[in-house]
C-alpha cells in the first residue's frame, strides 16, 4: 500500500512543482509544509505568516518554505485586480475584490491563476464549498470539460489483488458531483481516466455502472436511471475515441471475468476495469465506503479533476501525511497539464 503513495511522491520530486497551502494557522498544515520541504517533494508557498506559524508549531523549521501574507504582500492589490476583471461582470466592485483577496482561500487561487505557483491545496480547517469554490470562480475548468468533479485512488491491501493488479484503483465521483447529468457523467468518467493515469500510472479502463448490465434493466419502470448512464457512456466514447469506455455494467460484470463473460463478452472493459464511475454521489460515496471498510483499500482524495489549472480540498479530519499525499497529487497532476 505504501508503494505506491511512495512512487507518487518519488515522481513528484522529479516534477519539481511550487504548490501553495493556504491555511499557516494550522499546525498540521505547517508541520506538512515543512516535511514536503525536507523531503523535497515540491517547492512550499505557506499562506499566513511566520509569528503565527512559529506560534502553532514553536519548533518549525521554515528554511525553504516561503511564507505569503495577503496582509501586508505586494501582490495582494495584483491580484485583486485580476480578480476584479474576473469577476465585474458578477457585480464585484474593486473594493470587494480587494477585501476578498486578502481572503487566504481567496489568494491561493489568486496565486495560482497569476502563475506564480503551479497547484493549490487547502481545506484542513475549511468548508468543501469555501475551499473550491475560489477555484471555481477564477481557475475555472479545463478546455474541453465542463465540469469540476472528483475520483478516489482505492489502493489495494498488500500491493494488489485479482481484482485490482495494478495495485491501485479509481472510483468517481464520489464526493463532488451530486447528480450528474449523462453530460456530467461523460465529462467525471473522462476526467477519472486522465487522473488515474497522471497520478497512479494506470492504463485506464473504465466502468460505467449501474444496476443494469448493456440494457438488462431497460425496463420503462427504471428508464430514465439506465438511459442516463447509456447516454453518458456514448457521449464519453465520443469525448475520448481512444480511451477504452464501456457501460452501462454492474460492478460485477465490470470486475469479475466470469461474471462479464456471462453478460458482456463483447466488451473490452467488462471483467478487466479498473476506473469505475458511479451514476450520482449517494451510490459512489457509499461505494467507496464499502470498498474501504470491508476490503480494507486505502482511499486516497478526494482528488479533484476538471480545473484548468490543479486544486485539491483537504478533509477536516485529515493529518499530516495526508496533506503531504495530497500535495504529492497535486504537483503530478500540474505536471501531467504541462505535457
Ligand atoms: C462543488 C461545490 C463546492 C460548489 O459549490 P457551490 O456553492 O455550488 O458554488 P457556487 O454555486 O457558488 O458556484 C461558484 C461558481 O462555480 C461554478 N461551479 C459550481 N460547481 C461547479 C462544478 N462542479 N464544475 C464547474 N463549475 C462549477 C458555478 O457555475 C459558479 O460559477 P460563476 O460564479 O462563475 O457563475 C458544491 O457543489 C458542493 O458543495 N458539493 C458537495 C461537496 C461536499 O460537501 N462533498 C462532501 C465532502 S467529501
Amino acid at each position: 500500500m505504501a508503494n505506491l503513495l511512495q512512487q507518487i511522491k518519488d515522481r513528484a520530486k522529479a516534477a519539481n512543482k511550487t504548490i501553495v497551502l493556504c491555511e499557516g494557522e494550522d499546525e498540521r498544515v505547517v508541520r506538512a509544509a515543512a516535511q514536503v520541504t525536507k523531503e523535497g517533494i515540491a517547492k512550499i508557498v505557506l499562506i499566513g505568516n511566520e509569528a503565527e506559524c512559529k506560534k502553532v508549531v514553536p519548533d518549525v523549521d521554515l528554511t525553504g518554505i516561503t511564507v505569503v501574507d495577503p496582509e501586508t504582500s505586494e501582490k495582494t492589490a495584483e491580484y485583486a485586480k485580476i480578480l476584479y476583471e474576473l469577476r465585474k461582470s458578477k457585480g464585484m466592485t474593486e473594493e470587494e475584490a480587494l477585501v476578498q483577496a486578502k481572503d487566504r482561500t481567496m489568494f491561493g487561487a489568486l496565486m495560482l491563476k497569476a502563475g506564480d505557483v503551479d497547484g493549490y491545496v487547502s481545506g484542513a480547517c475549511h468548508s468543501t464549498a469555501n475551499t473550491l469554490r475560489p477555484g471555481l470562480q477564477v481557475i475555472k475548468t479545463a478546455p474541453g470539460t465542463k465540469l469540476v468533479s472528483s475520483c478516489f485512488l482505492m489502493i489495494a491491501p498488500d500491493g494488489g489483488n485479482e481484482f485490482a493488479p495494478d495495485g491501485a484503483l479509481v472510483f468517481g465521483d464520489c464526493a463532488l458531483s451530486i447528480c450528474p447529468t449523462a453530460e456530467e457523467l461523460s465529462d467525471i468518467a473522462v476526467s477519472s481516466a486522465q487522473t488515474a493515469k497522471a497520478i497512479a500510472g494506470i492504463e485506464p479502463r473504465v466502468a460505467m455502472l449501474s444496476f443494469s448490465t448493456k440494457g438488462s434493466g431497460n425496463d420503462k419502470k427504471f428508464y430514465d436511471t439506465v438511459t442516463k448512464v447509456q447516454e453518458a457512456t456514448a457521449l464519453a466514447k465520443a469525448k475520448a475515441p481512444d480511451m477504452a469506455i464501456d457501460g452501462e455494467f454492474q460492478f460485477d460484470a465490470a470486475i469479475v471475468p466470469k461474471v462479464a463473460a456471462i453478460k458482456a463478452k463483447d466488451s473490452n472493459v467488462a471483467g478487466k476495469a479498473n476506473v469505475f464511475i458511479f451514476p450520482d454521489i449517494n451510490a459512489g460515496n457509499i461505494g467507496y465506503k464499502l470498498v474501504e471498510r470491508l476490503g480494507g483499500f486505502m482511499a486516497v482524495g478526494p482528488i479533484c479533476q476538471g480545473f484548468a489549472k490543479p486544486l485539491n480540498d483537504l478533509s477536516r479530519g485529515c493529518c499530516d501525511a495526508d496533506i503531504v499525499a495530497t500535495v504529492a497529487i497535486t504537483a503530478l497532476q500540474a505536471a501531467a497539464q504541462a505535457e
